[in-house]
């Protein structure tokens, strides 16, 4: 795409600004389409992180690891898998509203750039991509830990959309956000997916405040969150039939053995998840079946589980209407839309800086 050239002819949202110049200069790669570029955020090896984080949260009572680390290859296959299980309603219902309330949301925003965080395959963020090049130049501009998900979605949706130019953003959204003034307004940020969950309330109020003050004034924020409901209905999404989603829970501890020299059995652990009423959140666990000690040689670490010890692997924090409106209140931000089904299974919150 319009890597900055001297005499470059100006879009039609202004010139693309040479980017980007910044102390931690991340590392660009060209590629053959000239409207994708690639940036390499700075980021700490994924081993690195890793062995901190397993450090931490295996000598923490009660044990915890954060989510992030099921997202290998297999692991993000059997995430797309569980979108796919029947009971697992949120990226069905999500995609639908999109599909319904794409056309007024890129209305209000009339959006030269889209910027998406945790993107993936951006197969939902399509109906806003179509609707928003079907008469203007934008681009897109999604911020993912993997570059392989990043450039198999970037080429599929270049090859749909010819408005469209692609900066992908390899890394943390934290570490991405900060280059994101550097893109035309109106811009429209996307945290979709119900994501948001996965943060404490504090943690979710420092992010989406950090998203807010990166914000101008005609610029939106879109927010994908997942609803408290029948006990029943939260607790099938997340105990599907097929056991689809025990595997992935499972997969965290496949990571740990391959990228730690772990000695984990997976056949000593169960899935366990449940809705928590107190928190309003789904808790994952990984259950121990049996007291037993596991060697994790690259950190010279031996962890002892009692039977029926947990390991807590994610929380998926479910809102409430209120609950939203206080967090985004919490964060800068003013709501301006709901969009959701009648059963209010899930939220599409539509935002703009206060
Ligand atoms: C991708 C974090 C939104 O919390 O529902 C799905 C991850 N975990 N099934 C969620 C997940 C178990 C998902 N998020």
């Amino acid at each position: 795409m319009t890597a900055p050239r001297p005499g470059q002819a100006s879009r039609q949202h202004g010139p693309r600004k040479a980017i980007p110049v910044n102390m931690n200069r991340p590392q660009i790669q060209q590629h053959a389409d000239e409207r994708l570029r690639i940036f390499n955020l700075p980021q700490d090896s994924l081993r690195a992180t890793l062995a901190n984080d397993v450090r931490t949260g295996l000598s923490a009572r009660p044990k915890r690891l954060p989510p992030k680390y099921f997202y290998d290859e297999h692991g993000s296959q059997l995430f797309d898998d569980i979108c796919a299980t029947p009971e697992y309603y949120p990226t069905r219902t999500e995609r639908r509203l999109l599909e319904i309330h794409a056309e007024e949301i890129v209305r209000l925003c009339r959006p030269a750039t889209i910027i998406e965080f945790g993107s993936g395959t951006a197969a939902k963020t399509e109906h806003l991509l179509e609707l928003a090049a079907s008469d203007a130049r934008i681009d897109f501009v999604p911020i993912d830990v993997s570059e392989q998900t990043l450039a198999t979605a970037a080429e599929r949706l270049l090859a749909d959309y010819r408005n469209l130019s692609i900066d992908a953003w390899v890394g943390d959204y934290d570490a991405g956000l900060e280059h994101m003034h550097r893109y035309p307004g109106p811009r429209l940020f996307l945290f979709l997916g119900g994501s948001i969950g996965n943060f404490e309330e504090a943690e979710a109020v420092a992010f989406l405040s950090r998203i807010a003050a990166s914000m101008g004034p005609g610029d939106y924020f879109l927010l994908g969150a997942d609803r408290v409901k029948d006990e029943t209905v939260l607790n099938a999404a997340y105990n599907d039939a097929k056991g689809v989603t025990a595997r992935f829970n499972l997969n965290v501890l496949r990571v740990i053995n391959r990228e730690l020299d772990g000695e984990f059995d997976l056949n000593h652990f169960n899935h366990d998840a449940f809705f928590n009423h107190e928190l309003d959140r789904i808790e994952m666990h990984l259950r121990a079946n049996r007291p037993h000690n596991v060697a994790i040689r690259a950190l010279d670490m031996e962890v002892e589980f009692d039977r029926g010890e947990t390991i807590m692997t994610e929380i998926s924090r479910k809102f409430t209407g209120d609950s939203l409106r206080q967090t985004f209140r919490a964060a800068g931000l003013a709501l301006e839309n709901f969009y959701q089904p009648d059963n209010e299974y899930f939220s599409l919150a539509l935002a703009r800086r206060i």
